[in-house]
């Protein structure tokens, strides 16, 4: 049976691997983005892409009357963590109630699975390794929309039966990454200023630790989520176990590239100091391959990278609230 999977977000970094994972596995792929993030040249050749934006309850009802979706693969999001306290209002637009549009549909269209990736920001500062057993805490808007998602999917399942899997995945790199983004994606903000010769710019003093996730020990694991009995109405923190400093990221990022580290310190934002999650519970039912080494994916990334150059960053606008923001951020 050839399946039909709807990837939202798919001219993204990691729905843009999936969605290639899905033509793989033979799936017909429909990928609804608004190009707010992501790039077209990132969509796979064999996906069909709507231009649009998930915010737009028609466009999205259109879309799921004109094909019969077996599976949702959901990701499109602004993932920009530490800007969600400044814009408030667009992150709850984009990031929850362009959600609840696809959960509106999905529940209508009697979808088989719904996957979701949510993210471990959902914990907040917690006791480490972040494990799904500890009740979420979210610090920042982006978090609390996430969870809100998380909590939204298990409603609709209990009421409507709505199949759903849920991913928290964590600092995910790779190539296909947007790395022009100045407020999210530390590993693509670091290889975008070495290669214009700028000065890899740390908020606080790069303590900050983080466990850098290889997009290939991600995606393939996402697109064959439905497959797993045991994976339904489970959430997973999905990434690797092994955590650096933001200041060892910078030193590997520089190596990756062969360039010198020149770091750059600025203020200390609002932000979680330690995040780093248990990966016992996806290990379980997904026996995945090990992960790869930092020095491996970020060689592999710095490949793509040179090949593409760097990319332009642009000033978000409209920043909500302009209090308290980062002076790099205005
Ligand atoms: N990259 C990470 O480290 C990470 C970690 C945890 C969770 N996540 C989650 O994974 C998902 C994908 O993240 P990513 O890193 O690939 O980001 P990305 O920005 O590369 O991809 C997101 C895509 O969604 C699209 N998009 C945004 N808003 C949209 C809207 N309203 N309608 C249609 N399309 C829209 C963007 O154009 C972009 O192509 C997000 O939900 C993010 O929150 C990412």
């Amino acid at each position: 049976m050839r399946y039909t999977s709807l990837v939202t977000g798919g001219a993204g970094f990691i729905g843009a691997h999936v969605a290639r994972h899905l033509v793989q596995m033979k799936h017909q792929v429909v990928i609804i983005d608004d190009l707010s993030g992501g790039f077209e040249s990132n969509i796979p050749t064999a996906a069909i892409f709507k231009k649009g934006s998930i915010t737009d309850s028609a466009f999205v009802q259109e879309v799921f009357t004109q094909y019969r979706f077996d599976y949702v693969y959901h990701f499109a999001a602004y993932a920009a963590e530490g800007l969600s306290h400044f814009i408030r209002n667009f992150n709850y637009t984009n990031n929850l109630l362009g959600s609840i549009n696809l959960i509106n549909a999905a529940v209508n269209h009697e979808i088989k699975c719904f996957v979701f990736t949510s993210s471990i920001a959902v914990y907040g500062t917690q006791e480490l390794p972040l494990s799904e057993n500890q009740h979420p805490q979210p610090e920042d808007p982006y978090g609390i929309a996430k969870y809100a998602v998380e909590k939204d999917l298990e409603c609709a399942h209990q009421l409507f039966g709505l199949p759903y899997i849920i991913f928290r995945p964590h600092n995910v790199y790779g190539p296909l990454q947007n790395i022009g983004d100045s407020y999210r994606n530390v590993v693509g903000i670091f290889m975008n200023q070495l290669l214009q010769q700028q000065p890899m710019t740390i908020f606080g003093d790069g303590t900050q630790q983080r466990a850098f996730t290889y997009i290939d020990d991600l995606a393939p694991y996402i697109a064959a989520a439905p497959a797993f009995a045991k994976a339904y109405h489970q959430v997973f923190n999905i990434g690797n176990d092994v955590a650096h400093t933001v200041n060892e990221l910078a030193k590997a990022v520089a190596k990756s590239m062969n360039k010198e580290a020149n770091i750059s310190y600025l203020d200390a934002r609002e932000e979680v100091k330690l995040a780093y999650a248990t990966h016992k519970k996806f290990t379980a039912v997904f026996d995945p391959k090990p992960s790869t080494s930092l020095d491996q994916g970020l060689k592999q990334t710095a490949r793509w990278v040179a090949q593409h150059g760097a990319r332009q960053s642009s000033v978000f606008d409209p920043i909500e609230i302009t209090k308290n923001l980062p002076p790099s951020w205005q």
